[in-house]
This record gives structure tokens, sequence and C-alpha cells, in this order.
């Protein structure tokens, strides 16, 4: 990742992870996600978020092929379904999301959501995985402390990572303080809550004080929090301009200001009841 200028978190096991990652949710198997991720990489990132679910995963095996820039540059994160977990299957899962990307490790494997009577068995396969090098780290995303205190007392290895729906809307501040605690890095998905956030007359306020848009004032807000972002676009207008925050800062007035946005609001499901 050396040859990008995006910053890179160092997580609990040493691994390096870019701050500002490119999520891929709803960019269709086929030359949608291919042209977005290609775009992603031209303008700079080096860090892409998919999931088995997502069914994307070949195109942006493709796309990272295709770009000619080594292995090494590149940050991958996939995630073990629903499904796998309830079958007992994340040995198998994860050969078959390797053979989609075409490659022979991921940077990141997670648990995709905390699955009632699995998510702390399942954490004994997800170590095998890191033991095996076909994930350099392994996390787990939608994990509420009630999940993590279960888990963390099981787990030989601790998560790297705890990615969940994050944005000033949904600032989880008991979590984040855990996670922080704990050692396990947050990752927020749907920064942009899922756009919603991007008109906040609060945002607009901020965003036109510094000169930027509000999709970066959000992004730009999760780096000062130390959460990495993954925010998605299959605008190439917009891949560009999510990851143009590192030349200005959120002054301690902003900080406060978006604080006061919370309003424990999801747009994404509902992680204490996972029924899919
Ligand atoms: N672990 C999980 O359970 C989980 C759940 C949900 C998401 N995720 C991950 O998190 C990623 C991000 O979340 P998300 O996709 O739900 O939502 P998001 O990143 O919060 O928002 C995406 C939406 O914002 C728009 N947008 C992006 N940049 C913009 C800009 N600069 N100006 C105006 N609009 C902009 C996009 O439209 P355009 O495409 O037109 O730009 C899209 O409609 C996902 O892609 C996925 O990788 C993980």
């Amino acid at each position: 990742m050396e040859d990008s200028n995006i910053p890179v978190a160092t997580l609990n096991n040493g691994i390096r992870m870019p701050w500002v990652g490119f999520g891929t949710w709803r960019l269709h198997d086929g030359e949608d996600a291919y042209r977005a991720v290609r775009h992603a990489i031209a303008a700079g990132y080096r860090s892409f978020d998919t999931a088995m679910i997502y069914g994307n995963e070949k195109s942006l095996g493709r796309a990272i092929k295709d770009s000619g820039i080594s292995r090494d540059q590149f940050f991958i994160t996939t995630k073990l379904w629903n499904d796998d977990i309830r079958k007992k299957n994340a040995l198998k899962a994860i050969d078959l999301s390797l053979e989609k990307l075409q490659l022979d490790f991921v940077d990141l494997y997670l648990v995709h959501w905390p699955i009632e009577g699995r998510f702390v068995d399942v954490w004994s396969d997800m170590e095998e995985i890191y033991r095996s090098g076909k994930a350099k780290a392994i996390g787990v995303s939608n994990y509420m402390i009630v999940h993590l205190e279960e888990l963390l007392p099981a787990a030989k290895i601790t998560p790297a990572i705890n990615q969940v729906e994050y944005h000033p809307r949904l600032q989880q501040s008991d979590l984040y303080d855990f996670c922080k605690v704990h050692n396990i890095q947050l990752e927020a998905w749907s920064p942009l809550m899922k756009g919603e956030t991007l008109s906040n007359p609060t945002i607009l306020k901020i965003a036109k004080k510094h000169h930027k848009t509000t999709a970066q004032v959000l992004i730009r807000w999760d780096f000062q929090k130390e959460v990495i972002t993954i925010p998605k676009s299959g605008n190439q207008k917009h891949i560009v301009e999510n990851i143009g925050v590192f030349d200005f800062e959120l002054d301690p007035n902003d900080m406060a200001d978006i604080a006061a946005m919370d309003q424990n609001t999801r747009v994404g499901e509902d992680p204490y009841h996972v029924y899919f």
C-alpha cells in the first residue's frame, strides 16, 4: 500500500489497513462492479470491501488482476455469509471466496452477522482460517457489546475489526468505547447513511465552511474518530471525491456539532435480530 496516499491504520496483529476503503455492496457482478473498482483503483483506493453475499467477488478479483498493481498494494476484505455460519461451512466458504477473487489469501475475513447460537462457535473456524494463512486478519461484523462479551472469553485471537453501521445518526458510543478498550478496530459501514446524511443542514454548514462536500465531511469525521470507513459509489465523480479527505481538518466545534446529531437511528438491519 506504499504507493497510495491514503493513511493506514495498524490492526491489533500488526497488519496495516487503509483508513478509507471502497464499499462494493449493490455493485452488480460484471461491468458495473468491474468498472467502479477500476475507477477506484485509478483514484488511489487500495482497500476493497466485498462479501460472498454481494455476489461481486469475481468482478473485484478481475479488476484487481487487470490493474497490474502488485497484490501487496491491496487490502481485500470479504465476509462469511450467514448460511455458511449456520451450516458450519466456513472452511469451504473461504476457499470459494478466494477462488472467485483469484487470490491466495484475503487481508481480512469477517463473520458477516452474529447468528444466534453460532456467533461464538464460528470463531474457532475463523481462527483456523487465520492460522492457515488464507486471511491475514480476522474479524467480526455487526457484533454488539453483548456478542463481544460472550465471544472474547472464548477467543484465542481477538477480532482485529468490528465492522458495524456507523454514521452521525448512529454513533454507538458504548460500542465505540468497548472496542477501543479491547483493541478491536471499529470500521464503519453505510458511513454516508446510504446517502441520507448528505443533505443534513449541520453537515452542509460544516462542508461550506471547509469548501468541501458533505460526503467528504462525513468521511473525514470517521478518520478523525479513528474509525475505518468504506463509502460505496458507482459514480466516478463521487469515487474521486470520497478520498479527497486528507487535506482539511474538522475543528472541535465541527466535531461537537456532529456528536450532537446522534439519534440511535439505523438504516440497515438490526444486529440483535438476525433472521436472514
Ligand atoms: N457488514 C455489513 O453488514 C455491511 C452492511 C452494509 C454495507 N456494508 C459495506 O459498507 C459499504 C458502504 O455502505 P453502503 O453502500 O450501505 O452506503 P454508503 O456508503 O453510506 O452510501 C452509498 C450511497 O451514497 C451515494 N454516494 C456515495 N458517495 C457520494 C457522494 N460523494 N455524493 C453523493 N452521493 C454519494 C452512493 O450513490 P452513487 O453510487 O451514485 O455514488 C450510494 O447511493 C457497502 O458498500 C459495503 O461494502 C457492510
